[in-house]
């Protein structure tokens, strides 16, 4: 089996994603990969710029489509900057959040947005992971932890538990289309639990 190198971590906020993204980096240096653990919006420092206009402020800041643009922006720069240089270096890549947030969060949420989605990914992004973990968890437990953090970066997280649970079915429509490239995990367990998982996946 051909060991994937571009791994990434999906799922609703507070889903624990970010902890398991953390757990599966450390793993697999303890296994004597070269890793680089990254995320989105961010990853390059001008990504992470535009991680602030999208995670702060008032819910209606910004209308779904312009986020559209702006995260495939940042996604854009995330590829080029990080995640490409790195892969060309033979490095693995653990990646906290990607594409499929954007599928989800922008294109089922308010309206049906994944054809612009979709298009605009093919046209600037073109890159799909090797594996994704899709991290599965009840939306109220998952938002009182989002929201217990104080991150600040809650713009979301403020959208409601509707909001949230209608991202959990996205990510499981997600989940079900794509099952060659995406892991649904449970995610209604202790921490060290799921990591053990996601590890047996591997
Ligand atoms: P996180 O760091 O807690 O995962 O926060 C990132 C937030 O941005 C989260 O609420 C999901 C959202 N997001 C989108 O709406 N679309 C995207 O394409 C990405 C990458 C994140």
């Amino acid at each position: 089996m051909i060991q994937p190198r571009f791994i990434t971590f999906e799922g609703i906020d507070g889903s624990g994603k970010s902890t398991q993204a953390r757990r599966l980096a450390d793993y697999l240096r303890a296994q004597g990969a070269d890793v680089i653990l990254t995320r989105e919006p961010g990853g390059s420092p001008g990504a992470e710029e535009i991680r602030q206009l999208l995670l702060t402020g008032d819910t209606d800041r910004w209308s779904a489509e312009t986020e559209i643009l702006l995260f495939t922006a940042a996604r854009r720069d995330h590829l080029e900057k990080t995640i490409l240089p790195a892969l060309a270096d033979d490095k693995t890549v653990v990646s906290d959040r990607f594409a499929d947030s954007t599928r989800v969060y922008q294109g089922a949420t308010r309206g049906d947005l994944r054809a612009k989605v979709d298009a605009l990914h093919s046209l600037m992004i073109g890159r799909e992971p090797d594996l994704t973990f899709i991290i599965d968890m009840d939306p109220a437990t998952a938002l009182q932890r989002g929201l217990a953090r104080k991150s600040g970066e809650d713009r979301f997280e403020d959208f409601g538990l509707p909001f949230q649970e209608t991202l959990r079915h996205g990510f499981l429509a997600l989940a079900h289309a794509d099952p060659a490239r995406c892991v649904l995990i449970d995610g209604n367990r202790t921490m060290d639990q799921i990591a053990s998982d996601v590890a047996a996946h591997l």
